[in-house]
């Protein structure tokens, strides 16, 4: 995909949108305060405004190297920097992590990876591509920590009100937590598609398979009518926080699939397959 055409969640409404996300900032602030050491050397995979990059440099880090592909929002990363004190600890580095070799970890790897380019499945951010480029070019310590360390996806297959303004809207939905539901009623509990474990694959010095393909079966639980399945996710961020659906991270997706009337107690039988990296719209559905 050419970097024109990816979403990399850079403007600065996003950037502002995930700092003032106060649930999911302050977790990463306890989760860097729980990771980082004094002296670590820490690299962040999309800065934004700089606020991950900032609170490690306070946790103790000696060097951090925060990527951002927006020249803007590199701006305002450094301004905020400068702000605290950190110009001397904290390098912001116009560079795409899905290409760039990582100069500075040659010499000397990095002990903490930072990176909330996390979005539900890890579909529509470069989060695992970013990861195998980070893996493939040796940028990380055998013991490196990470923060997230993993995310785990789960599948519902639901009835969901397509309808807006009179008209048939059967679009992907990206759920808001301020938004009305729009989701009728659950017909097959959680099914677990994907859990991605970053931690191990740091230990493995392996990067992580991006293709996703799942069989989601289970009795239906009532009556209605399958017409989507909708994605949740759960970020790992350290061992003691998780964090879930924010204002800003992991917005369950609701996507529609071929319509089947189903009653409760009937067997759903389907297959799920997706590219993590690739976009909502690669997601596949198939009934069997
Ligand atoms: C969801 S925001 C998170 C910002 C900040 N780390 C925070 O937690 O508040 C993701 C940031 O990653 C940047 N980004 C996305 N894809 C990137 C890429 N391929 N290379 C470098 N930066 C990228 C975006 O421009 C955006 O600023």
């Amino acid at each position: 995909v050419d970097v024109a055409d990816r979403n990399v969640f850079g403007s600065h409404e996003i950037a502002y949108e995930c700092l003032a996300d106060t649930e999911r900032t302050e977790r990463f602030q306890r989760a860097i305060s729980a990771t980082v050491r004094r002296g670590d050397r820490v690299l962040e995979l999309g800065t934004g405004t700089g606020i991950l990059s900032i609170m490690a440099a306070h946790a103790g880090a000696s060097r951090v190297d925060a990527y951002e592909i927006s020249h803007p929002t590199a701006e305002i990363a450094r301004a905020n920097i400068a702000a605290n004190g950190f110009g001397g600890v904290v390098s912001v580095v116009e560079a795409d992590v899905v290409a760039t070799n990582f100069p500075d970890a040659a010499a000397d790897p990095y002990d903490v990876l930072i990176a909330e380019m996390i979005t539900v499945g890890l579909l529509e951010e470069q989060l695992v591509p970013a990861f195998n480029n980070v893996v493939a070019r040796g940028a990380l310590k055998a013991d490196a920590s990470c923060i997230p360390r993993g995310q785990v996806t789960r599948a519902e297959i639901v009835e969901c009100d397509f309808s807006w303004f009179g008209y048939a809207m059967p679009t992907i939905q990206i759920e808001q937590t301020w938004q009305e539901r729009k989701v009728r009623r659950v017909l097959l509990d959680d099914v677990l598609v994907a859990d991605v474990d970053f931690a191990a694959a740091v230990e493995r010095g392996t990067g992580i398979e991006p293709t996703i393909e799942e069989d989601v079966r289970g009795q239906a639980v009532a009556d209605g009518l399958a017409n989507a399945i909708r994605l949740t996710s759960d970020s790992v961020l350290s061992s003691e926080i998780v964090s879930g659906w924010t204002q800003c991270m992991n917005s369950p997706a609701v996507i529609p699939i071929p319509e089947r009337a189903v009653r409760a107690g009937d067997a759903l039988d389907g297959r799920i397959a997706y590219e993590m990296g690739g976009e909502l719209s690669t997601v596949r559905w198939n009934w069997r």
